[in-house]
């Protein structure tokens, strides 16, 4: 990647406040984009905003589970900073129960935001990209989508429904030279992973494995950066991956054992 490959380009990011959402803003900026900052969190988006230069990185306090809300951010960012060439949904909740203890109420939440929020944000910015023939949409899933965990039903399962959503809207796209892709984490150092670290051994339980729940660890031995996961959505939204699309890259240090 060069620094000027995403040069003047558009990019909508969810969930930018912290975490993965925040160094997917980075690394974008990094490459040149214009990035507008969506978050829940108005003022964490702000905060990421005001360490650049104006203009660079624009905040806008956003709900993706709110569809008006949604729908009229798109059409103010489109209006004030210029047309989406990019789209990174990062915006995302856990909640962990075991499966006889998971409330409607979880599982619902769990949803609404992991997957309709993806909904709502891809086909709001879904129609111009359409029109205008271009753009890059890139969801940020989880390597639990693809192998099953204790606790995380309704998480895995909101995961898995994002990912095949982003795969079909890609096949909907492709002759209109819109590429929609999945980007799958494993464990990464935010503020949502250090939430299950009840102990101080906790992590490295997550890189050595437990058996008593059915984690096998991770082979390269250790848990993700955020810039880790940031590096390949910004390669996934560049024309450097200008012929990949309905592609699912798992950045889990091997985690899932995947092929
Ligand atoms: N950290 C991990 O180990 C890990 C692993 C796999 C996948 N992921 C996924 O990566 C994404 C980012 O996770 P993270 O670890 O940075 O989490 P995080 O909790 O640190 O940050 C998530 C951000 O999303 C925002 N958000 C939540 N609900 C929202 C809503 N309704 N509308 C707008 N913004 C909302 C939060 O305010 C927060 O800023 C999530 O989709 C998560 O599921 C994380």
């Amino acid at each position: 990647m060069q620094p000027s490959d995403l040069a003047g380009r558009i990019a909508l990011v969810t969930g930018a406040a912290q975490g993965i959402g925040a160094a997917v803003v980075r690394g974008l900026v990094e490459h040149g984009a214009i990035v507008a900052a969506t978050d829940r969190d108005p003022i964490g988006v702000k905060k990421l905003a005001a360490e650049y230069e104006t203009g660079r990185v624009v905040a806008y306090p956003l709900d993706v589970t709110d569809v008006a809300a949604v729908d009229a951010t798109v059409t103010a960012i489109e209006r004030h900073l210029g047309p989406i060439a990019i789209l990174v949904n990062v915006a995302g909740v856990l909640n962990t129960a075991p499966v006889v203890e998971l409330t409607d109420r979880a599982w619902a939440d769990t949803f609404a935001v992991n997957t309709t929020g993806v909904f709502h944000t891809s086909r709001a910015v879904a129609r111009p990209m359409l029109e205008r023939g271009a753009g890059s949409i890139v969801t940020v899933g989880s390597n639990a989508a693809g192998v099953p965990r204790t606790g995380m039903a309704a998480y895995a399962a909101s995961k898995s429904a994002a990912t095949m959503f982003t795969m079909c809207l890609g096949l909907e796209l492709g002759r209109s030279g819109v590429r929609c892709n999945v980007v799958s984490p494993g464990s990464t150092d935010t503020p949502m992973q250090r939430a299950m670290w009840t102990d101080p051994d906790a992590p490295h339980r997550v890189v050595e494995g437990d058996l008593a729940s059915y984690r096998t660890g991770i082979p390269l031995g250790r848990i993700a950066d955020p810039a880790d996961i940031a590096d390949a959505v910004v390669f996934l939204a560049s024309d450097r991956a200008r012929h990949i699309t309905m592609h699912n890259m798992y950045v889990d240090g091997g985690a899932t054992l995947h092929v």
